[in-house]
């Protein structure tokens, strides 16, 4: 079978990491009857500043036409208002559907941040909240300036990311059994949110989620429900993140919240994530465009090499998938190459080479 996958680099370390998940691709042993073809993308700050376009109609039509999947790098978008200027992966997420972003954080042994194992996966509604980007700026006639945004939940999109974290627990439970890894772990879902405050948004979001991991198949599989007010969530996501196993969450949130889980397996550069929707899904490395080290060759690869495991996981190919995600953790493993934010001073092609070697 081939499979088409759209690249699109994005901006800044972007360029230098989508050439890696490209070639862990075309690395895959043959065994598994799998073959790719590639069609090069654009989007980004760069592709705004040429063309005036960021999210180009072509690459959104490349996708719904041609291709199976893609992979995503990052854009800079910039901090400060920008006419005409919209982030393309936010838009990419709502025109294509890809309700759920899914990050799993895992690490392959004790880092100096945290030393018991972490295997969480993070599910963030990827359509709603405060990212519909309805904002508003006015002036009073005092001469206050008053800015707004509009953050909008409904009951959707909220009992659909709470399904899909629920299979993803059944699933991941599933393969613990088979493993023999880890098999004590509680499936559990913990519903993060700020019911307290927000009633009637985040009221919303925890209802629907909570019944829809109230149906029968899930309870019938055995998910404990849990939930957690979200600022106590990060002081004990912090303090031990052993115990969780999937968390869901609205879109700000769950934003937020793989970030602080990054820094306790010991950098950014390691956690994947995957834009899902019924039968695409986008790979794409959780953090941005990195324009600190950019140019220099030293962005770490291993987020986007597990991206693309993980595109390939949503996309049924669940071997393949499998074979990355053992290299990937041999080779974090053993660190004998490590890029400059875990200490090590490997460049991304040193890392990439290691991993194809170990496929
Ligand atoms: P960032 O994620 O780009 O970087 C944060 C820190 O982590 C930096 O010190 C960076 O060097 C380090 N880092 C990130 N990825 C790394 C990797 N693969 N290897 C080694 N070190 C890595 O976040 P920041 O600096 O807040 O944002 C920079 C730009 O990225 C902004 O323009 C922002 O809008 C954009 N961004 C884009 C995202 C996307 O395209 N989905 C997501 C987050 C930020
Ligand atoms: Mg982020």
């Amino acid at each position: 079978r081939t499979l088409r996958i759209g690249l699109i680099p994005g901006d800044g370390i972007g360029r230098e990491v989508i050439p890696a998940g490209r070639r862990i691709l075309e690395a895959l042993p043959s065994s598994l009857g799998l073959n790719f073809s590639f069609v090069d993308l654009d989007a980004g700050f760069d592709c705004f500043k040429n063309t005036g376009v960021a999210l180009p109609d072509k690459t959104l039509d490349t996708l719904r036409k041609e291709c199976d999947g893609a992979l995503f790098g990052a854009v800079s978008s910039p901090t400060t208002p920008t006419k005409g200027y919209s982030s393309p992966i936010v838009a990419l997420r709502k025109r294509l559907d890809l309700y759920a972003n899914v990050r799993p954080v895992k690490s392959v042994k004790p880092t100096a941040a945290y030393p018991d194992p972490i295997d969480l996966v993070i599910v963030r509604e990827n359509t709603q909240d405060v990212y519909v980007k309805e904002e508003r700026t006015y002036e009073l006639e005092d001469g206050t300036i008053v800015a707004e945004a509009i953050k909008r939940i409904d009951s959707k999109a909220s009992s659909r990311i709470a399904r899909m974290a629920g299979e993803i627990a059944l699933k991941r439970r599933a393969i613990r059994e088979t493993s023999g890894d880890n098999i004590g772990k509680q499936t559990m879902v913990t519903i993060s949110h700020k019911s307290n405050v927000m009633s009637q948004t985040d009221g919303l979001f925890r209802s629907c989620a909570r019944a829809a991991l109230e149906e029968k198949r899930f309870v019938d599989g055995g998910i404990k429900i849990d939930e957690q007010i979200i600022d106590s969530m990060f002081y004990k996501l912090g303090r031990n993140p052993s115990p969780y196993d999937v968390i869901v969450a609205p879109n700000l949130y769950g934003d937020l919240l793989s970030d602080d889980a990054a820094a306790l397996v010991g950098s950014l550069g390691l956690i994947p994530s995957a834009n899902v929707g019924d039968g695409f899904a986008i790979g794409e490395p959780c953090h941005g465009s990195a324009p600190d080290i950019e140019g220099r060759g030293i962005a770490n690869p291993i987020a986007t090499l597990r991206s693309v495991a993980l595109m390939l996981q949503f996309l049924d190919q669940e071997d393949a998938a499998l074979a990355i995600e053992k290299a990937v953790d041999s080779q974090l493993l053993e660190g004998r190459f490590s890029t400059p934010d875990m200490g090590g001073n490997a460049t991304t092609n040193e890392v990439v080479e290691d991993v194809l070697k170990r496929l």
